[in-house]
């Protein structure tokens, strides 16, 4: 399998995933099925065992060959969902949360995952429910995880827009007075500002490009229409394509080029150039993202329309005759597209 690339396999990712070689993919965005939510019809699936923790071993084994696929410098983006028990012998009491994705979480830190962000996707279009003894589950989450300290991530490529305006003045003046000294109630882990505070007190409202998009990302759900009911929006893959799936990638060693950083103090906002950092001078190629649990292909779609590589695995012959369709169509649109727009002429 080695040197696969913008390809569909159709089959188990627990049988296909050790076929692959070792260390050969920048990234996996994925959704795997949450525990006994829905029924994908296939021998094979992952989602319907007895009880919770049979699912998280399940999944387990599968991010030990995520681990082993994963260059050093890869990383995982991991999209879970929770549940509620209807019985003690799930693993909680009735009507308890099961908490499927801390598990798997705890599970994935003894087994040599760093564990660097959990995103909360809010949805702005969760559907309504009927209960009335509880509150209804706006969210779901997304790990981010890394199997080593230093890793690829380009956050230049998603920055957000500043939406304060502070300018020089009174606020810089008290901003440059509170940098001077760590505050009294700072406990040993307690995060330090002081890059974004030398920037306020010099009056300017952040990095020129931009500032950190955060940890709370707020989407719809995906109105793709398909067969498939579980698909991810395409905008909450596009953020962790950006930053964790290089789009250039040494064509030799096969490591991610990195992205000249702007100065933050820059006053225009111009995003670095990728640039080698090893030796080899033999010219790049696009990052690859992998999803094991590939569904309607949207990683596909996003990795094609953002100039990456793209390797999925899928266990339901039908939902991936739909999620190639589904590829195809996308990019003939670009392509179209994009010859309409060498066809217009220029405005005069
Ligand atoms: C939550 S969905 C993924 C949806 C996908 N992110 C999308 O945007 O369409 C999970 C997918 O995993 C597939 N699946 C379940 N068990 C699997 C297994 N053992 N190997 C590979 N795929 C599996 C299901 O058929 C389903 O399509």
């Amino acid at each position: 399998m080695s040197g696969l690339r913008n390809r569909l396999l159709v089959g188990d990712a627990r049988r296909l995933l050790p076929k692959m070689p070792a260390a050969s993919v920048d990234c996996v965005i994925t959704s795997p099925p949450y525990w006994a939510l829905r029924n994908y019809d296939t021998d094979g699936q992952i989602g319907l065992e007895p009880t919770v923790d049979d699912w998280v071993n399940e999944l387990r084994s599968v991010l030990r060959q995520v681990a082993r696929v994963l260059k050093p410098s890869g990383s995982l983006w991991l999209n879970l969902g929770d549940t509620y028990s209807h019985h003690d012998r799930v693993g909680a009491p009735p009507k308890s949360l099961v908490l499927g994705p801390e598990r798997l979480a705890l599970a994935m830190l003894d087994d040599g995952w760093t564990i660097r962000n959990k995103v909360v996707w809010a949805k702005t279009n969760a559907m309504p429910i009927s209960v009335r003894d509880r509150l209804a589950c706006k969210y779901e989450v997304l790990y981010f995880a890394t199997r080593s300290r230093h890793y690829y991530f380009d956050l230049d490529a998603i920055r957000v827009p500043h939406t304060s305006n502070m300018k020089h003045g009174s606020e810089a003046a008290a901003r440059r007075a509170a940098v001077a000294k760590r505050p009294a109630w700072a406990g040993p882990l307690a995060g330090s500002n002081r890059g974004l505070d030398a920037l306020k007190a010099l009056g300017l409202t952040g990095h020129s490009l931009g500032k950190n998009p955060g940890d709370v990302w707020t989407y719809a759900t995906s109105n793709f229409r398909g067969a498939h009911h579980a698909t991810f929006p395409i905008d909450l893959i596009t953020r962790p394509l950006l930053a964790s799936c290089p789009e250039k990638v040494c064509a030799d060693c096969g490591e991610p080029w990195q992205r000249q950083s702007e100065h933050p103090l820059a006053h225009t906002a111009v995003v670095g150039e990728l640039q080698p950092e090893c030796v080899c001078g033999t010219g790049s190629r696009p990052g690859v993202v992998l999803d094991p649990f590939m569904g309607a292909g949207t990683v596909g779609v996003a990795a094609e329309a953002h100039q990456r590589d793209w390797l999925g695995i899928e266990v339901n012959a039908e939902f991936a005759a739909l999620a190639n369709k589904r590829i195809e169509h996308e990019r003939a649109k670009r392509s179209a597209d994009r010859t309409d727009s060498e066809e217009t002429p220029m405005a005069a």
